[in-house]
This record gives C-alpha cells, sequence and structure tokens, in this order.
C-alpha cells in the first residue's frame, strides 16, 4: 500500500481559472487566458527537457491547477503524453464540471488519463454561491456521466464542508447528491481562510469550528456507509479507489513538478518554480532554470515530516518513527482516545483525526 522510495511522480500546474473562488490563494489567475498558448508551449518544452535528461519513468502524473479543463485538450494531451511513464501509470486530470465535454474526456482518455477529480464543493446552490463558485451542480451529475461513458475507469469528487450559510442539512444534501453518483473517491476538505483571499477579508463569512466539527463526522458516517473507506484525514475511497500520487507524496517519495508554482522534490531536496506564468514562459523560452527557491532537508525534518504526514493514513505512523521521549504523549492520547496503538502502529482515532494538527505537534 505504501509508495516505495522508488516510485515517482510527476506534478503539472495549469495556473488560469475562469473566475477566481473567494477562498482560493492557489496560483492561478481569471485575467491571463492571452497566455495560455505561450505557457502550455513552455510546459511542453520543459517535459521534454527533463525527459530528454534522464527523468525517471512516472508512476503516477497528476495535472491540477487552477483549472485544466479550461485550456485546450489537445495542448494538455500533448504536455501528458510527453512524460514517459510506467504502463499502468495513474494519470489525474483536475476538472471543473462547467469544462467538461465528451469530445475534451476522449481527448484525455486516448492520452492515457485515466482518473478524473472533479471541483464538486457543494452540490447546493447557494452554498456554491457563497464561495463564490459559478457552475450549476446539474453539470455535476453530466459530468460524471459523461466520465463513464468515455470510459475513464475512475474519477474523485471534491467536496468542500464549513461555507457560510450552509447548514448541516445542506451538507447532508450535499453528501446525499454526491454519493447518488457512485464516487469511488471523495475529498472532503473543511473550508479553510487562506491570507490573501476575498474570503480572510470578509470575517462574517469564516467558518466556525464547531460547525465544521458537526459535519466531519457526518461525512465520514456517509461515505463509510457507501462503501467508501477513510484512508487519510480527508480521503475516502472504493478499495484500488485511492490515489496513488497523494499516497507517494505521504511517503516523502520523489516527484518533479512542472509549471509555474509547482513543487518538486527528489532525495531531501525540495524546491519551487517562479511564481507566475509570464516569468516562467519567459525563462523557459530562455532556457534558464524556472527555479524560484530551494531548501536541503535535514534529517530530522524529513523525520519530522514523516511522522506529520503518516499519521493522518489509515495506517498511521510507525511508532519506530517517534521518538521515545513522547511515549508519555502517545499513552496519554491514547487514554484520550485520540489515538490507538497496534501493532507497533500510531492510529488516529475518528475523532483524533479531527485534531490531527494538535496532536502531531504533541508527538515531533
Ligand atoms: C486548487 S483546487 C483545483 C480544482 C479546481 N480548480 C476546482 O476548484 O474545482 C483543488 C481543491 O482544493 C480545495 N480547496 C481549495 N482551496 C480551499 C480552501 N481554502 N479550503 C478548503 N479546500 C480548498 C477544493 O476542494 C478544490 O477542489
Ligand atoms: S478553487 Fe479551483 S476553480 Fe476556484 S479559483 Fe481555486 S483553482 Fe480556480
Amino acid at each position: 500500500m505504501t509508495a516505495s522510495l522508488a516510485t515517482f511522480g510527476v506534478y503539472i500546474h495549469v495556473p488560469f481559472c475562469s473566475r477566481r473562488c473567494d477562498y482560493c490563494a492557489f496560483a492561478t489567475w481569471d485575467d491571463k487566458a492571452g497566455q495560455i498558448e505561450a505557457y502550455m508551449a513552455a510546459l511542453l518544452a520543459e517535459v521534454r527537457s527533463a525527459t530528454d535528461t534522464g527523468m525517471p519513468l512516472a508512476e503516477t502524473v497528476f495535472v491540477g491547477g487552477g483549472t485544466p479543463s479550461l485550456v485546450p485538450g489537445e495542448s494538455l494531451a500533448k504536455v501528458i503524453e510527453a512524460v514517459r511513464k510506467s504502463p499502468d501509470a495513474e494519470v489525474t486530470v483536475e476538472c471543473n464540471p462547467d469544462n467538461v465535454t465528451e469530445s475534451l474526456l476522449c481527448t484525455y482518455r486516448d492520452a492515457g488519463v485515466n482518473r478524473i477529480s472533479l471541483g464538486v464543493q457543494s452540490m447546493v446552490p447557494h452554498v456554491l454561491a457563497g464561495l463564490g463558485r459559478e457552475h450549476n451542480p446539474d453539470n455535476v451529475v453530466a459530468a460524471v456521466e459523461t466520465i463513464r461513458r468515455v470510459g475513464i475507469p475512475t474519477f474523485n469528487l471534491d467536496l468542500i464542508y464549513g461555507a457560510h450559510g450552509e447548514s448541516v442539512d445542506d451538507w447532508q444534501t450535499t453528501l446525499r447528491s454526491a454519493l447518488a453518483l457512485e464516487p469511488p473517491h471523495v475529498s472532503a476538505y473543511a473550508l479553510t481562510v487562506e491570507a490573501g483571499t476575498p474570503l480572510a477579508d470578509d470575517s462574517v463569512r469564516h467558518p466556525d469550528d464547531d460547525d465544521q466539527a458537526d459535519k466531519y463526522p457526518i461525512a465520514d458516517a456517509a461515505l463509510e456507509q457507501a462503501g467508501l473507506a477513510n484512508y487519510e484525514i480527508s480521503n475516502w475511497a472504493v478499495a484500488g479507489h485511492e490515489s496513488r500520487h497523494n499516497r507517494l507524496y505521504w511517503a516523502q517519495a520523489d516527484y518533479r513538478g512542472f509549471g509555474c508554482a509547482a513543487h518538486s522534490h527528489l532525495s531531501g531536496r525540495r524546491w519551487w518554480n517562479v511564481r507566475t506564468p509570464e516569468r516562467y514562459v519567459d525563462l523557459v523560452n530562455r532556457g534558464e532554470s524556472t527555479e524560484a527557491a530551494f531548501e536541503q532537508l535535514t534529517t530530522d525534518q524529513v523525520a519530522a515530516e514523516r511522522v506529520q504526514l503518516t499519521i493522518r493514513r489509515r495506517e498511521g505512523a510507525a511508532l519506530a518513527d517517534i521518538a521515545p521521549e513522547r511515549r508519555v504523549e502517545i499513552d496519554e492520547m491514547a487514554n484520550d482516545g485520540l489515538l490507538v496503538l497496534e501493532d507497533d502502529r500510531v492510529m488516529l482515532t475518528p475523532r483524533g483525526r479531527m485534531l490531527a494538527n494538535a496532536i502531531t505537534l504533541r508527538l515531533t
């Protein structure tokens, strides 16, 4: 289940959206559509150059954003095809339900895409409006039908809970409507307030901790009952449909990111590209490095991050990875019903999953 250290993944960033959602702090722009063509050409050039200089075979490819489904399917297909992949690689593209058409998905499928991640967030129109989202929930139903019709074998639905104006009934409606589509994978995130976003400036719309603490167990129960097992705090899947790309990150494996603001990790060296598409395109066109900065992880950092990442997964963290002097804390948290200790592994209980950040601080 755990990705081996030999595993290698590729992330491709597409920094364009038709409209910026009020809560989103990702590197994406809604006023730079004029740069799409030059950006896709630069992505292709960077991927080809890495491939020519010995980039390992990718076990997973994840195209994220932004809104990858906004750029012409053929140009994205060329970039995906340029990545050398293992024959059974997982290849995911994040899509906005509004952009999904049969011809777009056929183009993806023919380029080797075998997983779609749909940004659903909510199935209730007034909740979507409160999030500053523009899509119509009916488009989610149509998008899932199209994914199935063209034969893309698996997909994920991204949901967000805790938006202003979302009642518990609204959240149950979202879960019920999403589960009616029989998704093999669901990610459900607590809405977070990110600095610099319109949501951050509007305290009336800030999420309420207690409301989110009520909604997480509702999601967990509904998803588990529908046959999707929780395998990481925010992720549930039918067996065999877990995201291999996410598992690779959680296993601290190597990955290479292409595009502006993309992060890479190779044997303890982590680096990230320049943030804006124009700087990225300019550097690629001049044949210069797109790296903005890097850090060399220390042994202590690697060890602490291992616990932070592994404790979030169903299989938990290895006791051997946690400093022996934390044993008292572990026993205390186990007594408080936040952790269980089983076969030399430490796992979060459902209640512990909601307090994961505080628990991790006590373990590292
Ligand atoms: C960067 S988005 C890209 C997907 C696509 N553009 C979309 O939004 O439909 C990936 C996912 O991150 C989640 N996300 C982004 N900002 C968030 C926030 N502030 N709080 C919680 N989840 C967030 C959303 O669920 C979103 O689907
Ligand atoms: S949440 Fe998705 S669609 Fe909305 S601005 Fe961010 S990347 Fe774009």
